[in-house]
């Protein structure tokens, strides 16, 4: 049976892993105005890394192995370097050292520091750090949402032509997948006449302003785990829902994701969309 609480454990997991991210998030700083010379890219040309997504999550991982030596990573950098996605039972953390890379590269202020935990294969707690805006979100289950210690309600609108949306298409560009995003942007733009659409470049983003309340859903398709897990707990704690763009229950490692203020849009908008199948990770 899932604990709908936080145990006292918990806590000292998540506030060692707090003071951790904004130290990350000093190194984020100090780096984002200076131009990025050193860009490489990993599986496609639009897939990015620099130095810093290397550096903060070395950082992060050894800074929580050196505390919980018995907790597991998963971490995009460390996937890209090789190391095999094994999602166990075990506590382990989700991250992404910086969500929203083109934009760190092109200094376009949306990035985030990503730290999810779960336990048991549950999302326990999540911390996604813009330390350019200075917007911290954080939750833990049962615990509420909050933005800079701030408690945070997602919207309640009902229908996708009163919402705002985000739909966004990552580093994937091959053609059924940019159909895709098309014919979805078509359905909720044109056919169901939203009141409007941005994209942050940073799923973590995307998801923690869906979270607060001033965005009310988001669906995207070839995202990671670390793009979603810490944010995923912030959202629901928000009080909104974070599902499977199909309609089921969230799978972390399943590649897409839908969430919404309310269950009645993210309905709606499922309705809408043309989905892409994954085979999930890990
Ligand atoms: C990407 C961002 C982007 C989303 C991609 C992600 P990264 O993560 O979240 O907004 O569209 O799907 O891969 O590469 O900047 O960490
Ligand atoms: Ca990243």
């Amino acid at each position: 049976m899932p604990v709908d609480y936080a145990h006292p454990e918990e806590d000292r997991f998540f506030n060692f892993a707090l003071e951790l991210v904004k130290k990350a998030g000093r190194l984020v700083r100090d780096a984002f105005d200076q131009p990025s010379s050193n860009v490489q890219t990993k599986a496609s040309n639009t897939d990015l890394v620099t130095e810093t997504d290397q550096a903060v999550e070395a950082m992060l991982i050894k800074g929580l192995a050196a505390e919980f030596p018995e907790h597991k990573f998963i971490g995009e950098e460390s996937v890209a370097g090789g190391q095999k996605i094994e999602y166990t039972n075990a506590p382990t953390w989700i991250i992404d050292p910086i969500d929203g890379t083109t934009n760190f590269v092109h200094r376009i202020p949306m990035v985030a520091i990503c730290v999810g935990l779960a336990i048991k294969k549950e999302l326990r707690a999540g911390i996604v750090y813009n330390p350019i805006t200075n917007e911290l979100f954080t939750a833990q289950v049962g615990r509420g949402a909050f933005k800079n210690g701030f408690p945070i309600k997602s919207s309640q609108t009902e229908a996708v032509s009163k919402a705002v949306l985000l739909l966004q298409i990552g580093a994937d560009r091959s053609e059924k997948f940019v159909n895709s995003f098309i014919e979805s942007y078509k359905a909720a733009m044109v056919k169901s006449d939203a009141r409007g659409h941005r994209s942050f470049g940073s799923a973590a983003i995307n998801m923690a302003y869906v979270a607060q309340g001033c965005v009310d859903a988001y669906a995207e398709y070839g995202i990671h785990a670390w793009d979603i897990a810490a944010a995923a707990v912030i959202v629901k704690e928000a009080g909104g829902v974070v599902i499977d763009p199909l309609g089921s229950e969230l799978n972390v490692m399943g590649r897409k994701v839908l969430c919404a203020g309310t269950r009645k849009l993210a309905d709606e908008l499922s309705g809408m969309l043309t989905h892409v199948d994954f085979e999930p990770e890990g």
